[in-house]
């Protein structure tokens, strides 16, 4: 609890705190703070609320850096990206599976984990502060950062950024949530994208992966996003950073900056509440070059220290953005140990942690049996399977990554040369590890033969997929931040040249159309729709798998790992299925016209039958649901429970979700995630399940109040493996 100085001195003087050994208390982070807030200089100030500039030594090849005060002890606050692990060239980081990939997990734990390893290795290379944490809603599956976001449900994406911030602070680093909020799609990011959302979809769906990463993970950083919500730059809005973020929430930390034009007015962003600016510059007349990209002016330096002088910028709010800083780094114990640079990673040990990550987000979307056999077709046997082809996807040479700041560089360079070349700020080439799934294949079937085609040439694929007992044709799909996809096509050599060479989609139809067993192995950052699926006896979504992807992905294809990753965003069928038909370059103004429903709810509310839907995943062995049971608690919490048992004949973890649908007067979509738990059963045992449902997770925003209600009535709480098969049991509450 804060308490503030001068109540202190009342205290002491009447002797309350040394009658409860207050005075031996150490100093809080709000205390230490405002201490040495009181030594500092307007300058000084002003120097700890701008970040320096782009691509300073001081930075150390992240993405900046706010200069620390020797004076005063204020160490450099160094910040680098790190979505899927560090984005710092040449550092040996590891490339941990992409964010989306955690989430299809639903493995809070694992978040956690996810986080502080991440964290380890900023600290080791000299970071204070990680970028990574995204949370921005899939409502947009083609946004091109779909891969750096944890999914379509606020529930499920709040969840797990919270554990990944506690793990990324255990370790002394301060952890980011980002892009607060409404940046759910590239296009016109820096144009002037105005993401349109009432009130009530903003609360319920949008700020709510962030409210509950801020309440239950108390991140020291929020980084406010390019695009404008409702109107106002998202970076000058003081209903989002100030009422909601702050006065709300409760937020301690700091809200910075997105990188480029997220500022356009000094005063209007530091009364809004913005607390940093990024990527900032030490003159604030002129923006750098760089490489062609001309960088914005910045607002937060010279600007603002006239603003402050002329009394336009309260100085309170100035000592407001400087006391969350100092308070952060106290709070943090970056300011007690500061972050040394030049430490060597634990390659090893990173590499054991990423597999985990990729092993536990696979998702085995279809397993069916081929014609003529007994039995499904994964995993695969390494004694009947005598000739294995693998096919396309790079997999003899790699597994591929994601793009701009999302990307983790390869340590032993790229496996894969592109092929077109670009230039700009973001490459248009991926990354591909150089962690061979060909190789891992392999290596659990040492008496098979396994050839490999690289699927350019698709009638000699289907020859080859003909002759052998599996065809396992690899696809994968690149997604960079800075462009949205042009649909959820596997990619061909058109739709992206400088990554594809071929049709990827004919390739497969091809094998399909011919092998005997046909296995479909996917590499994306988001869904992707797939024409074939009705000829292949088998599909795993991979995601970006990271830098041991080769060997993950053939320990769920022959069984040593059995899958239990859940879809985090719903496939589609077709592009026509999506409530936003076409993503406009022209049009500015994005309107969330779906409302609720999104994601999901969006599926279900129009009864369209989605390829895969949310929290779909399957398992080697099967899982039955029975005894369902709920109850209605005194203190407004609801428990659901239910005996999951492991029927079939190996050990597997389920994921097993619990989804609401909340009395009809609420006017809700038909039902939303409420709690989930993954639960790992041997073979034959079973276990009673009890969850409980917090009345938060029941509330709905009364957008004339401004508040949250939890109305009372009939609920149907569904219990099940995924959000369309689930068994239901109807509550009521009062
Ligand atoms: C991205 C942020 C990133 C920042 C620093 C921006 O373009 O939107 O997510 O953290 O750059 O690299």
């Amino acid at each position: 609890m804060y308490i503030q100085r001068p109540l202190i001195a009342a205290m002491l003087a009447a002797g309350l705190l040394a009658a409860c050994g207050g005075d031996d208390a150490p100093p809080t982070a709000d205390q230490q703070a405002s201490d040495l807030l009181a030594k500092m200089t307007l300058d000084e100030k002003i120097q700890l609320v701008h970040g320096a500039g782009y691509g300073l030594p001081e930075a150390l090849g992240g993405a900046g850096v706010v200069k620390g005060i020797p004076r005063l002890g204020i160490p450099d606050l160094t910040n680098a990206d790190s979505a899927g692990g560090v984005n710092v060239v040449g550092s040996n980081a590891t490339p941990y599976p992409a964010p989306i990939a955690l989430a299809a997990s639903w493995d809070p734990a694992l978040a956690h984990s996810y986080g502080s390893g991440i964290a380890t290795e900023l600290r080791t290379l000299g970071f204070a502060e990680g970028l990574g944490g995204g949370v921005n809603l899939a409502r947009e599956p083609r946004n091109g950062r779909t891969f750096e976001y944890m999914g379509e449900d606020p529930v499920l994406a709040g969840n797990m950024i919270a554990q990944r911030t506690l793990g990324t602070q255990s370790q002394k680093v301060i952890a980011t949530i980002k892009h607060y909020a409404g940046n759910e799609q590239e296009t016109n990011r820096w144009a002037g994208s105005n993401s349109v959302i009432d009130e009530r979809t903003l609360r319920e769906l949008y700020l709510l992966p962030f409210e509950i990463g801020v309440k239950d993970g108390a991140p020291g950083n929020v980084m406010c996003a390019y695009n404008l919500v409702n109107g106002l730059q998202a970076c000058e809005s003081p209903y989002l950073l100030t009422d909601v973020l702050k006065t709300e929430w409760g937020f301690k930390g700091i809200v910075q900056s997105d990188w480029f034009f997220a500022v356009t007015d000094t005063v209007r962003a530091a009364n809004a509440g913005l607390d940093e600016e990024e990527a900032g510059a030490a003159d604030d007349s002129v923006g750098a070059n760089l490489g062609g990209f001309q960088l914005p002016v910045t607002y937060f330096n010279q600007k603002l220290k006239a603003a402050v002088q002329a009394g336009t910028v309260p100085m309170a709010r100035l000592n407001d953005m400087v006391q969350r800083k100092l308070r952060t780094l106290y709070a943090s114990g970056v300011m007690a140990s500061p972050p040394k640079a030049g430490g060597s990673i634990d390659q090893a040990a990173g590499n054991v942690a990423a597999q985990k990550v990729a092993e536990q987000s696979i998702v085995l979307l279809k397993n069916a049996t081929p014609t003529g056999g007994t039995a499904s077709v994964l995993p695969l046997s390494a004694t009947a399977a005598q000739t294995i082809v693998v096919i396309g996807g790079h997999a003899d040479a790699g597994v591929i990554s994601g793009g701009g700041s999302g990307a983790v560089p390869a340590r032993d360079g790229n496996a894969v040369t592109c092929l077109v070349p670009g230039a700009g700020l973001f490459s248009t080439c991926a990354t591909w590890y150089k962690s061979s799934p060909l190789a891992a294949i392999k290596a659990l079937a040492p008496n098979a033969t396994v050839t490999y085609l690289d699927g350019s040439d698709a009638a000699a694929a289907a020859t080859a997929a003909a002759a052998a007992d599996v065809a396992i044709v690899f696809a994968t799909q690149w997604q960079t931040e800075g462009a949205d996809l042009p649909n959820l096509s596997l990619p061909n050599n058109a739709a992206d040249p400088a990554n594809q060479a071929y049709d990827q989609n004919g390739l497969i139809t091809a094998v399909a159309a011919v092998a005997k067993r046909s296995v479909v192995v996917l590499e994306t950052g988001t869904a992707v729709t797939m024409p074939w699926l009705g000829n292949v006896n088998a599909v795993l979504e991979a995601w970006y798998p990271g830098v041991q992807g080769g060997p993950a992905i053939a320990n769920v294809l022959f069984g040593s790992v059995n899958p239990s990753g859940k879809l985090p965003l719903t496939f589609p069928q077709t592009e026509a299925d999506l409530p936003q038909k076409t993503i406009s370059a022209t049009d500015l103004t994005v309107t969330y016209s779906e409302g609720l429903n999104m994601g999901y709810r969006w599926y279900d509310s129009q009864n369209i039958t989605p390829l895969f839907p949310f929290g779909h995943g399957l398992s080697y062995t099967s899982f039955s649901y029975s005894g369902m049971a709920t109850t209605a608690n005194a203190d407004g919490t609801a428990t659901v429970s239910f005996t999951l048992k492991n029927t079939g004949a190996r050990a597997g973890a389920e994921v097993a979700q619990v989804y609401a649908a909340l009395p009809s007067s609420a006017g809700e979509p038909p039902k939303r995630l409420v709690a989930w738990q993954k639960v790992q059963l041997a073979a034959g045992e079973s276990k009673t399940v009890s969850i409980n449902v917090s009345t938060a997770r029941m509330a709905v925003w009364n957008s004339t109040t401004h508040q949250w209600n939890t109305p009372s009535g009939s609920y149907t709480f569904f219990v099940g493996g995924s959000s369309r098969d689930t068994q239901s049991k109807v509550l009521v509450r009062s």
